[in-house]
């Protein structure tokens, strides 16, 4: 009989561990807690797919829950793990149970930010993260409806792609000079915002909410710029890594629990995944903390692969996508708001790609629409080249041939 791994948190860095375990011979016992009451799920389709009907909730489960019965992992869903023993090996229920640990993996994701301004608590006001979340919002979508989004961001930009297309009338307020300025550069940013203002949306940017008018249900959005209309309302204002638990029981924390190549917290008994780890990307050459996909399955193989003890360091490239009306918006790489961008392509023609440069080496690519820049930047990337810009930019050279021979 082998460990007995206890995770923390029910999404894509759980559903991965758990797969790479047993896929990898782990016959030891595990158990996963998650204060949500579904088996791991998709969280992406919950702002598109998911939210305008065309997904139903099944469609939405990494794996069935027959899959957990037939591996023999126990599913404690509803359930929170409250605090640990570090010392023991030993972590407390809500319910008051104790469950003992060999290897403890902390997969708690991260929690919404909230806006706390008056009316902040009225009915009608949405925020998204969970498939029920996903449920009450797709309820309150149809055609006529004022809906406005707080935040430009992957969720504000996704549920007003989703929301237009169902016939809802939809405004955008952003805090920032413009959307998505956490993740894209200003080019692909503005692109993105004309898209949205070409369906129909309405984009206010440098928008400060003051509050929420309304008696008991919402009715409109006050701002420092005016008052906006609403028969429901959205807010996507960012995330938070949950790492309480493990600042309370000692582990270092900052900006998501702290965490080697491996996962591997300073306790050799405990791993961290997923949206509240901060771990070293080798590529990278530093600690980052990703809300991605990706990161979340490459942090789930890379705990297994130290559980099952044939350790792989955390080294891809990270890569983001997301869709908004029938534009495909695909990232790799991570890059700071002060590199440089090299444009391919012709935004006016619907297809580019921004490539980002920080002190003469490929940083990230993002592309509208275009997969094979997409692939090629993320090889490139991972080559850890500083390419020509005139090259980059010159649409008749294969990208390939920016790659060392
Ligand atoms: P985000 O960080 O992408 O965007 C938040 C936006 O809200 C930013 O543009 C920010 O400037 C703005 N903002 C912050 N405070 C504000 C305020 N008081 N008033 C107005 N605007 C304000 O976070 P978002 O969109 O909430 O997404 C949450 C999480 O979900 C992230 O982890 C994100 O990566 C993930 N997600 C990813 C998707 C994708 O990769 N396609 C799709 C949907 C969500």
């Amino acid at each position: 009989m082998g460990e007995g791994v206890l995770i923390v948190g029910g999404g894509q860095a759980a559903a991965q561990l758990i797969a790479s375990l047993r896929q990898g011979g782990h016959e030891g016992p595990i158990t996963l807690v998650s204060e949500e009451g579904a088996v791991p799920y998709q969280r992406p389709p919950l702002s598109k797919q998911y939210l305008s009907g065309q997904f139903d909730r099944r469609r939405l489960l990494l794996r069935q829950p027959e899959y957990y019965q037939s591996r023999g992992v126990e599913l404690l869903l509803g359930r929170r793990v409250v605090s640990i023993d570090r010392r023991q090996k030993r972590a407390t229920l809500d319910t008051g149970g104790e469950i003992r640990y060999d290897r403890l993996v902390l997969a708690t994701g991260s929690s919404l930010r909230r806006l706390e301004v008056p009316g902040g608590d009225l009915s009608g006001i949405h925020y998204l993260r969970s498939l029920n979340d996903s449920s009450r919002l797709r309820a309150e979508l149809a055609a006529g409806r004022r809906i406005v989004v707080v935040g430009g961001g992957y969720i504000g930009l996704e549920v007003a792609a989703t929301a237009t297309r169902m016939g809802a009338a939809v405004t955008v307020l952003e805090a920032l000079p413009r959307v998505m300025s956490r993740v894209v550069s200003a080019e692909v940013a503005n692109w993105v915002a004309d898209l949205h203002r070409q369906s129909g949306v309405r984009i206010h940017t440098g928008a400060q909410v003051r509050g929420f008018a309304g008696e008991n249900r919402v009715e409109g959005v006050e701002t420092t710029g005016g008052s906006f209309p609403a028969d429901a309302v959205v807010v996507g204002i960012g995330v938070l890594p949950s790492s309480s638990l493990a600042r309370e029981c000692g582990l270092r924390e900052d900006n998501g629990v702290c965490a080697d190549e491996y996962c591997r917290t300073e306790d050799e008994s405990v791993l961290a995944a997923g949206d509240c780890a901060r771990a070293v990307n080798t590529l990278l050459g530093t600690a980052i903390r990703l809300e991605s996909v990706q990161n979340a399955v490459d942090h789930g193989q890379v705990a297994a692969s130290v559980i099952l003890g044939n350790p792989k360091a955390y080294s891809g490239a990270p890569w983001f996508w997301s869709d908004q009306y029938q534009a495909k918006l695909q990232i790799a790489g991570v890059a700071a708001p002060d590199d440089e961008t090299v444009l391919r392509g012709n935004p006016g023609d619907g297809a580019f790609a921004a490539f980002r440069l920080r002190n003469g080496r490929l940083s990230a690519v993002e592309a509208i629409s275009s997969p094979r820049e997409f692939m090629a930047g993320k090889k490139l990337i991972a080559a850890q080249v500083s390419p020509d810009p005139n090259l980059l930019a010159d649409a008749s050279v294969p990208l390939k041939e920016l790659l060392p021979s």
